[in-house]
Order: structure tokens, then C-alpha cells, then sequence
């Protein structure tokens, strides 16, 4: 089992360490994690996703590495009054590559609309920033029977406007939110269903062709020992860890167990 990787997808695994670690923190974890990227598999794009306030620190010590780095949010607006917000033209100007948006957390806690999730997108393709675009139900959602209607209506929503090119470079993260940082996995199968599902979706806004390129990862307590399993899935293209990705050693260990070459 395990990711193979294949020319169509290659598969894309991303920490994202949410409200942890400062620079000095991340620091440490990226000279650890860098130790072991030689016995880590070639083919798989691996990223960090640091706080704000560590984003130079990573882009600075991994700027001559294969890891690449995302930021976990940003505005849609370019400048102006907006206290507390960080536009995309700014992580372009430290070396951002990637950056997640509308993440389930955002959603719920911080009240993000697929609209603005849209507008956010939108603005990370204006300045090449490839967009982690998440999306995924709550379990009152799958049990009332409404798992397919929530993700269409995020995925239209969210890709509205969206063009073909820049739908390939978007990354879908599918994140049921039952399964986030629960240690509740969704099965293989559910996961499964449910990436195809997305895939389709893909398929109907962009055609075939377009759709079967699109990556989509997996999130919701992803571990080292769930990963092979979840990954070797014929649609799930890589993996959003929270929890699992905070020490180097055992992200280390979910990348090799996840990718087979
Ligand atoms: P988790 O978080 O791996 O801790 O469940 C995943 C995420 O929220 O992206």
C-alpha cells in the first residue's frame, strides 16, 4: 500500500501546524527535519505550513531545499484598513509558494464564507500562490444524508471563476471535519468515496482531462500508521497533517510510509 506515485499526480504531503511554533521552534524542527529528507521518498512535494510570524524563518532556511512553504491563511484584499490581515503580495515578497485557504477552523471559528474562501483564491492565483483549497462536512452533515450537497456547494463556490489553468494549480484538501484533530480517521473507503465524489465535481466544472490532474489530499488525524492505507487510495493524492506533522521524526515517518517508490 502507499502512494505510487504515478506522472499524472504526484502526491503532495503538507504539515500544517496550525497556532504552534514560533521562528525558534520552527527552526529546530526544519534542521531536524532536514536530516532525514535523504531517506525520505523523491517523488512527493512535501510543505510546510508555519504561523505568520515563523514564515521568513522557513522560507529563509529551506530556500535551496525541495520542501516548499505555505502559509494557512491570507487576506483577499491587497492593502488598506484591514487591522491584523497579511495580503498575498507579501508572503509572495518572503517566498511563500503555497498557502491554505478555508480551512474547516477558518470556517467555523472565524466565520469564512465560500465567497471569501473564493475571493481568497482568486487573489493567491493573481500573485502565483498555490492555493491548498480545503473543503469537508461535519458528522451532523454526513449523518442527515448532506455529505455530496456540502461539498459541491464548497467546491463551486469556492472555484467560482477559477480557470482551467488555475485549477491545476490548486490542491484540494479534503478534511472531514468529524475526523480533525479527533484521532477519528475517516476509513479508507469513506475517504475514498468521498475523493472520487470531489474528483467528479472537478470533472463536471472542468472536464475530464483537467480533473484527473488535480491533486486531492486527505486530512483528519492522518498518522504515520493510517497513512499507507489512506494514500494508497486510487484518488487521494497526498495528505493535510496537523497533529502528526508537529515532530520532524514522526512527519518523517507518515511521508515514508505514505509514498512508495
Ligand atoms: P489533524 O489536522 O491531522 O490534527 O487532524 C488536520 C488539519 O486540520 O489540517
Amino acid at each position: 500500500m502507499g502512494y505510487a506515485a504515478t506522472d499524472m499526480r504526484k502526491p503532495i504531503i503538507a504539515a500544517n501546524w496550525k497556532l504552534n511554533k514560533g521562528p525558534s521552534d520552527t527552526e529546530d524542527f526544519i534542521k531536524s527535519f532536514e536530516n532525514k529528507l535523504a531517506d525520505l521518498p523523491k517523488g512527493v512535494d512535501i510543505v510546510l505550513a508555519p504561523p505568520f510570524v515563523s514564515l521568513p524563518k522557513a522560507t529563509e532556511l529551506l530556500a535551496h531545499s525541495k520542501v516548499r512553504v505555505s502559509a494557512q491563511n491570507m487576506s483577499e484584499k491587497d492593502n488598506g484598513a484591514y487591522t491584523g490581515e497579511v495580503s498575498a503580495f507579501m508572503l509572495k515578497e518572503i517566498f511563500v509558494n503555497y498557502v491554505i485557504l478555508g480551512h474547516s477552523e477558518r470556517r467555523a471559528i472565524y466565520g469564512e464564507s465560500d465567497e471569501m474562501i473564493n475571493a481568497k483564491i482568486l487573489k493567491a492565483h493573481e500573485v502565483e500562490l498555490k492555493p491548498i483549497f480545503c473543503i469537508g462536512e461535519t458528522l451532523q452533515e454526513r449523518e442527515d444524508g448532506k455529505l455530496e450537497d456540502v461539498l459541491r456547494t464548497q467546491i463551486t463556490g469556492g472555484l467560482k471563476n477559477v480557470t482551467e489553468k488555475q485549477a491545476l494549480d490548486t490542491v484540494v484538501a479534503y478534511e472531514p471535519v468529524w475526523a480533525i484533530g479527533t484521532g477519528v480517521t475517516a476509513s479508507p473507503k469513506q475517504a475514498q468515496d468521498a475523493h472520487e465524489f470531489v474528483r467528479s465535481v472537478l470533472t463536471d466544472l472542468y472536464g475530464v482531462s483537467v480533473s484527473e490532474k488535480i491533486r486531492i489530499q486527505y486530512g483528519g488525524s492522518v498518522k504515520a500508521d493510517n497513512a499507507a492505507e489512506l494514500l494508497g487510495q486510487k484518488d487521494i493524492d497526498g495528505a493535510l497533517v496537523g497533529g502528526a506533522s508537529l515532530e520532524a521524526s514522526s512527519f518523517a515517518e507518515l511521508i515514508k510510509n505514505g509514498v512508495v517508490e
